[in-house]
């Protein structure tokens, strides 16, 4: 299984689910808006293989996903939460990615593209501070031919709008994790 945190209006979610029909991928968004168009989209195409749940994908990475589940995670233009006072919101910080080492199984992919170049920094080296993951390797994007082939909206919107995209993936490495899932008990 594969997880996209922040699915948004889910062009990821529906075009990848589509394209790989062997793979089953989940998406966690925050805003119940956006994960009810998403859900709508993917109901429209009757995908069998790709799912979104309305929540937090910090809370979902510590608290319900099991060791080693996933073989990828992908994470695209984060909300950078400009206000000092909001950073803590960034959802590549270290909660989410020590359990994102966690759950990914080893040579599992952290995908990260993001038009923010400091977040972009300042997310590599909070991962290479986790000591969970390789060197990141940096990500290519395929030229558009038309509208939807670009990963995701966002990336549709900076890409027209002339702006840089940063975009790198982290391999999972050997090393043991360093957490372990917190249980909670859900209502
Ligand atoms: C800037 S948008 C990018 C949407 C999409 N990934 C794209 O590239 O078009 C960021 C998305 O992440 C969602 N989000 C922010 N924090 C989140 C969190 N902690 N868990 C899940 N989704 C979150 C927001 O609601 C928003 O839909």
């Amino acid at each position: 299984m594969e997880l996209e945190v922040g699915s948004g209006k889910g062009l990821f979610l529906s075009t990848a689910s589509a394209a790989r029909p062997d793979h089953n991928f989940l998406g966690v968004e925050i805003s119940g808006g956006y994960a009810r168009l998403c859900g709508g989209k993917l109901a429209t195409r009757h995908a069998t293989n790709a799912r979104i749940i309305h929540g937090d994908a910090t809370f979902l990475a510590r608290s319900l996903l099991p060791d080693a589940c996933l073989a990828a995670i992908h994470v695209y233009f984060p909300d950078p939460w400009w206000k000092a006072r909001h950073r803590k919101r960034r959802v590549l910080s270290d909660p989410f990615l020590v359990h994102a080492g966690r759950v990914l199984v080893q040579g599992g992919q952290l995908h990260v593209w993001t038009d923010v170049e400091e977040y972009f920094r300042e997310a590599l080296a909070a991962a290479e501070g986790t000591g969970l993951f390789a060197s990141p390797r940096e990500e290519e994007a395929p030229p558009a031919e038309h509208d939807l082939d670009y990963r995701t909206h966002f990336e549709r919107r900076t890409c027209l709008a002339g702006q840089p995209v940063w975009r790198a993936a982290l391999e999972r490495n050997n090393a043991p994790a360093g957490c372990t899932r917190v249980e909670v008990a859900l209502p």
